[in-house]
């Protein structure tokens, strides 16, 4: 279904909301014990971080830097990382399990001994993430989105609700939809106009999180429209139900939620299906109402209830909350070697994040954990990391 219009990185950004929206109802859910690894990592023989300082000052340093703090955006901090991930990390790429072009040479060149010596050496050194507060500003999508919002409320109303007849509400609408609609807009699929110029001027990490904020607000409740009749309607939308729920509120976040919608709006758009509009599925299902089915249906579910599709507001929150099961401070997971992501740099956290999502990256564990995020929730997550003080 989502052939029709989406590229390969649209395909992961709507994966990744899908997930996203998944997540937030699986919150509640525990998250699977961890298991311990397989195989012990480490060889037990303990390391000499003399000899590996030796050994990093002329192999690692000039990327690593001299205290173990990364030199550029994108190389991971070394200092004060637990010794047994830095064991488990070499090997990884020793065996190809992880792939790196700066680190494939050097990984199979050293030796068992040398891995243990530079582990161990890192390990020894006092962590040196900044902590600084550098875009702790972009740690929720949900803040960025409503930023980004200003340019739409002078037409969709501040929080989405929309007081205009014609213009949609936005407010709890579903956030894949959204991202959908805007990518039907931004390509010229519906039909284009001069006003939703403003769409362009999104990133894809922006329209990610102006959905985000959007679908998060409470839709209002609308009055009886003063034509079509609801009760007609709601005899007529048996068919409709199957995709946008029984009272206009959809379980699929690609579908849109009809409820408390504007009654203008809908009728308009649902007659859009017939000329504009390009979804072969709606287009079926409505070419066999005439105008006044129309607007009874369109009657029908603007007065139905809705409700917010997200609660993005504490959705990062929320999610470092249950990494920090694993890599919270002071946090040990018995058998299963944790990286401490705390003060990490910030670009490298949300490329390793985005690598487990990717597949790109293996981990049983962080696999299941980061395949759920959209871009602008891992972005969120990674600032959040990257601005907390090292430990
Ligand atoms: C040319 C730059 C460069 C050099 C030299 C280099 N590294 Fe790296 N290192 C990187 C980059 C970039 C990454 C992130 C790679 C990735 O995404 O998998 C990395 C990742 C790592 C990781 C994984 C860290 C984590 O948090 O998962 C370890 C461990 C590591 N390097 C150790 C070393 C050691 C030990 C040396 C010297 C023997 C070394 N590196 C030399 C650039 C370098
Ligand atoms: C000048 C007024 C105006 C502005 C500003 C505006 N919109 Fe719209 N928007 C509209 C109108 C009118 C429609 C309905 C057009 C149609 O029928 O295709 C619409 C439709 C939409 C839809 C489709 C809704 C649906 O249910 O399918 C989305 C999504 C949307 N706008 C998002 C935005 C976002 C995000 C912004 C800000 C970046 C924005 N709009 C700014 C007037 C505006
Ligand atoms: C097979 C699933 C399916 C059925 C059945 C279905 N729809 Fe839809 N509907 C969709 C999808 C998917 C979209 C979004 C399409 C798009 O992106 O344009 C949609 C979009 C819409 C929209 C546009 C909403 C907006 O915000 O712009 C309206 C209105 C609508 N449907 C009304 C109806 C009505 C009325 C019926 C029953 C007569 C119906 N649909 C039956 C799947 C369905
Ligand atoms: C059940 C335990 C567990 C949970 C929960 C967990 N992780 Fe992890 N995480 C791990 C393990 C184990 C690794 C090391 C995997 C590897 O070697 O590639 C890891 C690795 C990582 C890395 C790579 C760090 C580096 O230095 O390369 C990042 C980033 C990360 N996790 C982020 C997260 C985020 C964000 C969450 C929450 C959404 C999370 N993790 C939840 C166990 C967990």
């Amino acid at each position: 279904m989502s052939g029709e219009f989406a590229g390969p990185a649209m395909k992961r950004l709507l994966l990744g909301m899908i997930c996203a929206l998944a997540l937030a109802g699986c919150s509640k859910e525990e998250p699977a014990s961890p298991q311990p690894a397989a195989k012990p990592v480490a060889e037990r023989a303990p390391g000499d971080a003399k000899a590996g300082q030796k050994f990093a000052d002329t192999e690692c340093k000039s990327c690593h830097g001299e205290d173990g703090g990364s030199v550029a955006p994108g190389i991971p901090h070394l200092a004060g990382q637990r010794e047994n991930y830095l064991l488990s990390a070499l090997k990884a790429y020793k065996e190809g399990k992880r792939a790196h072009a700066a680190l494939k040479v050097i990984a199979e060149h050293m030796s068992e001994a040398d891995v243990r010596n530079v582990s161990a050496y890192y390990a020894s050194l006092p962590a040196v993430g900044l902590g600084a507060s550098r875009d702790a500003a972009h740690t929720s999508p949900y803040e960025r989105g409503k930023a980004r919002s200003t340019t739409c409320s002078s037409c969709h109303g501040e929080d989405g609700n929309s007081g205009t007849p014609g213009i949609p509400s936005l407010a709890g609408q579903q956030a894949k939809y959204l991202i959908i609609a805007l990518q039907e807009y931004v390509r010229g699929d519906r039909k284009v106009s001069p006003t939703h110029a403003v769409m362009r001027a999104l990133s894809p990490l922006e329209m990610e999180a102006v959905a985000l904020y959007f679908a998060s607000q409470t839709p209002g409740e609308r009055p009886v429209p003063a034509t079509g009749d609801a009760s007609a309607g709601a005899q007529l939308s048996g068919v409709c139900s199957g995709c946008h729920g029984a009272h206009g509120v959809a379980a699929d976040s690609s579908i849109p939620n009809l409820a408390g919608q504007d009654f203008n709006y809908l009728v308009a758009s649902i007659k859009a299906y017939r000329t504009t509009r390009k979804r072969e599925k709606m287009r079926l299902y409505i070419t066999g109402l005439g105008d006044a089915d129309i607007r009874n249906i369109a009657a029908f579910y603007t007065v139905q209830k809705s409700r917010p599709a997200e609660k993005a507001q504490t959705m990062v929150r929320d999610l470092t909350e249950k990494c920090d099961r694993c890599h919270g401070v002071g946090v040990e997971v018995p058998g299963m070697p944790v990286p401490k992501l705390h003060g990490q740099d910030r670009d490298y956290l949300m490329m390793a994040i985005r690598a487990y999502r990717d597949d790109r990256r293996e981990s049983t564990t962080m696999h299941k954990m980061s395949l759920p995020y959209g871009d602008s929730i891992i972005e969120g997550l990674a600032n959040y990391y990257a601005s907390q003080p090292a430990n």
